[in-house]
């Protein structure tokens, strides 16, 4: 079979959605949507690399690759990419054409470490992945909530906790429409509870201006499910649900963190509560509440605050990662 492999255009809609057309096909229960993909290269800052490409089998989009520089390590010769194949098209070489050259591109570099990841039920990524030189790094553990089923009259005590140790647990919207530096505020507490999140290595943290670019013109961003807390004057943690373009049926959460001395009096799981409380209120058109996805790393202390308020393990999402040692 003729395959092609095509550049990626930015500025070209229908390159966006043959991307999605893969991506859906291979992880058809994490779908992506082409928006979300525009605002993340929009929002890439132009000192790292970050680039798409895509392979056709006649018209139809078969294989991609996403990579660039692991922003998140904000290191000149780290890299990072997510490579994808559909399914029926496997086996025939496409994967290794783009994975090489993707290679071939980031080459002038002179790249130390790539970083990818694949699921627990891949075998086909898993095995890729390996035969290449990667080793694991690390393993994020799945987990799903069903909003459907959780009762949030069952945790009440833990808000009652966190305010009478001085902490204010409050949407993010209730807090922008008071706080004119709410990004600042969050980013600080977000820079400070990142450093403890268990990682394979030390990373930089994304940038102010990555950061900041996630609440503006992002249907994505839901201020009644995003929420904060807040003591002294400042921001002292807060816990990220996001919305889905792609799906109403799913939500995802991202990071929850709280500063340092804030901890050990239930903020958290307040946090948590707040936003699934209030990601519950979100109807799906099917008239059911959504699924709340999230991440964690097996050691990560808030795994064991998720399987508490009722999230189930799912296929494990595996870390990948290749260091090039030079002579
Ligand atoms: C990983 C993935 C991208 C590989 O795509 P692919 O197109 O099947 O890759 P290739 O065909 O180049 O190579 C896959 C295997 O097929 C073999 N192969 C290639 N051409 C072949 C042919 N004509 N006949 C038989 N086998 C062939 C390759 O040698 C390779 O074998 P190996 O893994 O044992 O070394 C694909 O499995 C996938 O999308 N998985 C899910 C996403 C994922 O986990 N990605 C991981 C990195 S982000």
């Amino acid at each position: 079979m003729m395959i092609q492999f095509k550049p990626f255009d930015k500025q070209d809609d229908h390159d966006y959605e043959a991307y999605v057309a893969v991506h859906n096909a291979v992880w058809p229960n994490s779908k992506a949507s082409a928006g979300f993909m525009r605002r993340f290269d929009d929002s890439a800052e132009p000192r790292f690399l970050n680039e798409r490409l895509l392979a056709f089998a006649a018209d139809k989009p078969v294989g991609a690759i996403h990579f660039g520089h692991n922003f998140e390590q904000d290191h000149p010769q780290k890299f990072w990419f997510e490579l994808i194949v559909h399914p029926d098209y496997r086996r025939q070489g496409i994967g290794t054409a783009l994975y090489e050259r993707m290679s071939a591109q980031i080459a002038p570099h002179d790249p130390i470490a790539f970083e990818s990841s694949t699921r627990e039920n891949e075998p086909d990524g898993i095995r890729f992945l390996e035969k290449r030189g990667f080793e694991l790094g690390a393993r994020q553990i799945v987990s799903y909530l069903d909003l459907g089923t959780f009762d949030p009259s069952l945790y009440a005590g833990m808000q009652q906790r966190a305010a009478a140790s001085g902490v204010e647990i409050l949407t993010l919207g209730a807090y922008m429409a008071r706080e004119p530096d709410y990004v600042r505020q969050i980013y600080d507490a977000h820079h400070e509870a990142e450093r403890d999140v268990p990682w394979y290595e030390a990373g930089g943290g994304v940038s102010f201006a990555f950061f900041a670019r996630q609440f503006e013109d992002n249907p994505d961003f839901l201020p009644d499910c995003y929420v904060v807390a807040v003591a002294d004057g400042q921001c002292v943690g807060l816990s990220e649900l996001w919305g889905s373009e792609a799906t109403d049926k799913k939500l995802y959460t991202g990071f929850t963190g709280v500063r340092r001395a804030y901890r050990g009096h239930g903020v958290a799981t307040a946090l948590k509560v707040l936003s699934l409380t209030n990601g519950k209120k979100r109807v799906a058109a099917n008239g059911q509440p959504p699924l709340v996805e999230t991440q964690n790393h097996e050691t990560n202390p808030m795994l064991q605050i998720n399987l508490r308020l009722g999230f189930v393990e799912q296929p494990a999402s595996l870390v990948y990662v290749k260091r090039l040692f030079k002579p």
